[in-house]
């Protein structure tokens, strides 16, 4: 059977790669997805087991950093494109341990280019190689201001390093190689199927086994959040619309302090489960080395040039999200 792509999305056992492989092995019937994830802890592959069945899905274990590994993949499948989500995503993580951030983020990435640069040496028009980035790889915001397109790099944990480093090394392959790519830089996002390291996940987990919910520092930094299907549209939009070399940043104007997200949380929660004050689990920590205060998006570029925008309202997003941890959680 032939396919009209054949795409390689890489991290797809993950949280926003794992929804988005979902969306394109079942509405793309033309497309030809291969899936390549280690399956570290973060990941779960059984939310997409399912997708096994399907003619057009292929789930390789792999490492983006093994040469062998990705020759061997294209040399079986036609690659043309590829939607690159593998990495390291938990900042604490990379506090601890900020070469495996290298070693992924960075060495992954270039072993990637470098298969592309031999493979994609005769053009073709679906050759692409499209990065999902973070707002993270800006810095942090004063109290005014939002992140554009054009804002000066300025990563200032090991893990923004790293996926800034990832950025320049695409953009230097598509200007020395003439690699077709794009990137995209997302706000902070959540909904289900996220590991419960993260803060949403973690404060339910912690509310329903009435463990203390860390809150890092005053509890006062700012991120800006997204309902992770609004964010696997801008991906669809972006993989299919966007133009070659330029960068989208995605955001849902969804801006709250880290202390007032938990304690909402906690009144959401209380009100589904009946439980009672579970505010006062929270506790807060010392803070976060490097501590990014606020961050936020401007989407202006993508909205305005293709027609995206996120349609989840917070209040609701987080129900969903709740109700399907309370779903997972609760045996
Ligand atoms: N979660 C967010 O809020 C957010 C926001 C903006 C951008 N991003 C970016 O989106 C991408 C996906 O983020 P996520 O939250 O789904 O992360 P995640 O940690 O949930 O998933 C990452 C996936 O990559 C896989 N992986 C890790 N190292 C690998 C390797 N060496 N080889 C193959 N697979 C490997 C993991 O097994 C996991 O399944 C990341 O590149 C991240 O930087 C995330």
């Amino acid at each position: 059977m032939n396919f009209d792509r054949y795409i390689l999305i890489t991290g797809g056992a993950g949280f926003i790669g794992s929804h988005l492989v979902r969306k394109f092995v079942t509405e793309y019937k033309n497309y030809f997805i291969v899936n390549i994830d280690n399956l570290t802890y973060a990941s779960n592959i059984t939310s997409i087991l399912d997708l096994e069945r399907e003619p057009n899905y292929k789930f390789i274990k792999g490492d983006i950093s093994d040469t062998s590994i990705i020759k061997n993949v294209f040399d079986d499948f036609k690659i043309d494109s590829i939607i690159h989500l593998a990495a390291e995503s938990h900042v604490d993580n990379s506090i601890e341990n900020p070469l495996l951030f290298v070693q992924t983020n960075i060495l992954g990435t270039i072993n990637l280019l470098e298969e592309v640069k031999v493979r994609w040496a005769n053009s073709n028009s679906n050759h692409l190689f499209y990065a999902i980035s973070t707002d993270e790889v800006y810095g942090s915001l004063g109290k005014k201001g939002e992140f554009s397109e054009d804002s000066p790099y300025l990563p200032k944990s090991p893990y923004s390093a790293s996926k800034a480093s990832a950025d320049h090394f695409i953009r230097s392959y598509g200007n020395t190689y003439g690699i077709p790519f794009v990137i995209s830089n997302c706000s902070n996002n959540y909904g289900p199927n996220q590991h419960t390291e993260k803060l949403i996940p973690l404060t339910i987990k912690n509310v329903l086994n009435h463990k203390k919910i860390p809150v890092y520092g005053d509890g006062q930094a700012i991120r800006d959040w997204i309902f992770v299907l609004d964010h696997i549209d801008a991906i669809d939009i972006v993989f299919h619309k966007g133009i070659i070399g330029e960068t989208y940043n995605v955001g849902a104007n969804t801006e709250i302090r880290n202390l007032e997200l938990v304690q909402l949380l906690c009144v959401l929660i209380d009100k589904k489960i009946g439980s009672k004050n579970s505010e006062n689990l929270i506790e807060l920590v010392a803070d976060r080395p490097g501590h990014d205060k606020r961050y936020a998006i401007n989407s202006s570029k993508i909205i305005n040039q293709l027609d995206w925008s996120p349609k989840t309202k917070f209040k609701k997003g987080l129900q969903i999200t709740i109700d399907w941890y309370l779903d997972k959680l609760v045996k």
